[in-house]
């Protein structure tokens, strides 16, 4: 069945958060670098099998495009953290709400997040699960949002770099909004007041 058609979405949230001009990353050049990633990932562990952790919610979009570009045996599994309290702004505190269910023991492993930005929960992460003695752990960000970055933390393929904004769509929310967005956009601060 048809989805929603994404102009009428956005009609919807027109002269809300969500207009046109925020417009940051459209389908077209998601698709591209998704494409791109993919084929990153599959040239490095050619001949090997991966394991897929998504970072749950907002890279369950961005996982679910790029396995299907990947030409490579993979497994995948999914993490919860959360870090995020209501609005955009980081509680600073990480906790896991829904674990990694796989061992990892001697296995490649590349997680998958929506966006970096102060790097606190990658950080997290990649130490809770270099503890489980993985081969290796390599980190695959849709997003690099550089300027807030608080932690040492290095995305081994990335598809945007970004300065700073708040951005929502393809799995990235504001207040669990805007996930369902097929595109990437720019939204303005205390300027989210839609209900649906
Ligand atoms: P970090 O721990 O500060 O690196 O935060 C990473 C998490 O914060 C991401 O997985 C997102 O869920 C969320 N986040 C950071 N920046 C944005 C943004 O611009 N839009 C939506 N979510 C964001
Ligand atoms: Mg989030």
């Amino acid at each position: 069945m048809a989805g929603p058609d994404p102009s009428s979405v956005l009609s919807l949230l027109k002269g809300q958060a969500v207009e046109e001009k925020n417009l940051l990353y459209s389908k077209e050049m998601i698709d591209r670098r998704v494409k791109a990633l993919a084929g990153s990932i599959s040239r490095d562990f050619e001949g090997r099998e991966v394991v897929l952790i998504g970072v749950l919610n907002g890279a369950f979009i961005f996982l679910a495009d790029l396995v299907r570009y990947l030409k490579i045996p993979h497994t995948i599994d999914f993490v919860r953290l959360a870090s995020y309290g209501s609005g955009s702004v980081s509680s600073g505190s990480i906790t896991v709400t829904k674990d990694v269910e796989r061992n990892i023991r001697g296995k490649d492993v590349v997680i998958v997040e929506d966006i970096i930005d102060t790097g606190v929960s990658i950080a997290f992460l990649q130490e809770r699960l270099e503890k489980r003695c993985p081969s290796s752990i390599k980190v695959c960000a849709l997003i690099d949002k550089k300027q807030r970055r608080e932690r040492v933390v290095k995305a081994d393929y990335v598809g945007f770099a970004l300065d700073e904004g708040f951005i929502v769509g393809y799995g990235l929310d504001f207040d669990e909004r805007f996930r369902h967005l097929p595109e990437i956009y720019v939204i303005k601060e205390g300027d989210c007041d839609y209900t649906v």
